[in-house]
């Protein structure tokens, strides 16, 4: 089985119980979406490999916004774009979140990753093309922040995300910009938990499932 194991405070407790299970005998390759992800499991007994060209059987990360038709914001911590990588490259894509993820519309903060050349005019063109304003995202350390692929970040907030498509494309229409946190047809289950201790499942657009605590 080939695993694509996401960034963040919720991929986390994946990956740790899915090192349980490795532990009891469990056989897989696991592929991070970040170097901090790649560090956790290693850490905790997972293989991590490169991405293979034959891709992965299934991923499973977290989401920053979800909405009825399971189009995600993600890359809040700033991994958006080896997530999406990882994402297509994966059979089924598996997306966990507490229910303050799940809302109508899709909103929040939409982040860019956005290649060093240039990047003052990237971001007035992406301003431009998007009607909002984008702000490079600073580190705990006071500087510009960099991805693992050595790249800057930029960030708007939407109150709501009215036309995500549309969105998608104004922004991967600047040619600067090499990836956004806009996943959308992308998601085949979502698996939402509720502070009850209960589990949702959605697995098509508009359609839950109860799946128990
Ligand atoms: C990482 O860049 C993000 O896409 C995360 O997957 C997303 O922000 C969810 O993170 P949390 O599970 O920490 O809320």
């Amino acid at each position: 089985m080939r695993v694509g194991l996401g960034t963040g405070t919720t991929a986390r407790w994946f990956i740790l119980g899915l090192a349980e299970r490795v532990h009891q005998g469990l056989k897989l390759r696991a592929v991070a979406t970040s170097v901090a992800t790649a560090t956790l499991a290693s850490e905790h007994g997972i293989v991590v490999e490169e991405l293979g060209a034959a891709g992965l059987d299934f991923a499973v990360d977290g989401a920053d916004s979800i909405d009825p038709a399971l189009r995600l914001i993600k890359g809040r911590g700033g991994a958006m774009l080896r997530e999406k990588i990882v994402a297509a490259s994966a059979e089924r894509f598996v997306v966990i979140a507490d229910d303050s993820k799940y809302m109508s519309v899709l909103r929040g903060r939409i982040p860019v990753e956005v290649v060093h050349f240039g990047s003052a005019r990237t971001l007035r063109v992406l301003a431009d093309r998007t009607s909002m304003a984008w702000a490079l995202r600073i580190g705990a350390d006071g500087d510009p922040f960099t991805t693992d692929n050595g790249n800057l970040l930029a960030d708007s907030e939407y109150a709501d995300v009215t036309d995500p498509a549309a969105l998608a494309a104004a922004i991967d229409s600047v040619p600067g910009v090499s990836g956004h946190g806009l996943f959308l047809g992308m998601t085949d289950l979502v698996f939402i938990g509720h502070s009850d201790g209960t589990v949702e499942q959605l697995s098509a657009p508009g359609d839950t499932v109860a799946a128990g605590g």
